[in-house]
């Protein structure tokens, strides 16, 4: 990829629990059910509290590689993209940009999807995550200003040191 300093500007890296992040919109790598549980979508829904899982409740759950957006509740987001991951990985990034574009929000968060209880290869998956935004920030730029990729491992924040040059050089 070429130098681009425009997309640079809107792309970063946090590491740490994307709950306390106060921006328009994180993604909760949640399952079809849509109903919570552990991980991520655990941390979401405590944060959230209760109205969030009603909420969800009458979404009708969500297919994997879709995104479906609710409020933040509790949370100092928002809105959520609940997205349901596992071999449809750039469908879910793809939709967790898409999702907040089109409801006019211009700052997102992703955690690292599909990488916990789903078992999605890590190094794979951020290679998956880069390109796809990457991809959509040269089609879509004027729409969002920031995109944060979240690592709540410390080996994830490692990963997206070693691999961001790549897909966002300096
Ligand atoms: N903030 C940011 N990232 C977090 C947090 C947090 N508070 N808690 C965990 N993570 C990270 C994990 O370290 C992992 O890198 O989220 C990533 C995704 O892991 P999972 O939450 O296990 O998600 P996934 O692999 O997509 O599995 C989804 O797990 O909790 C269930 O309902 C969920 O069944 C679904 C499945």
């Amino acid at each position: 990829y070429k130098v681009n300093e425009q997309l640079n500007k809107k792309i970063s890296l946090f590491s740490g629990d994307i709950t306390k992040l106060e921006i328009d919109a994180i993604a909760n790598a949640a399952n079809k059910t849509l109903l919570g549980s552990g991980g991520v979508d655990g941390a979401i829904h405590r944060g959230a509290g209760p109205l969030l899982r009603k909420e969800c409740g009458t979404l009708n759950g969500c297919e994997t590689g879709e995104a479906k957006i609710t409020g933040a509740y509790g949370l100092p987001a928002k809105y959520v993209i609940h997205t349901v991951g596992a071999n449809t990985l750039r469908n879910c990034y793809y939709n967790c940009l898409h999702t907040p574009t089109k409801n006019h929000l211009r700052t997102v968060a992703s955690p690292c999807i599909s990488t916990g209880v789903y078992g999605y290869p890590p190094d794979q998956a951020v290679e998956v995550a880069l390109r796809t935004v990457r991809e959509y920030l040269e089609q879509n730029h004027e729409k969002l200003d920031r995109v944060i990729f979240c690592a709540f491992l410390k080996s994830d924040k490692e990963l997206y040191e070693t691999m961001l040059p790549a897909y966002f050089p300096q």
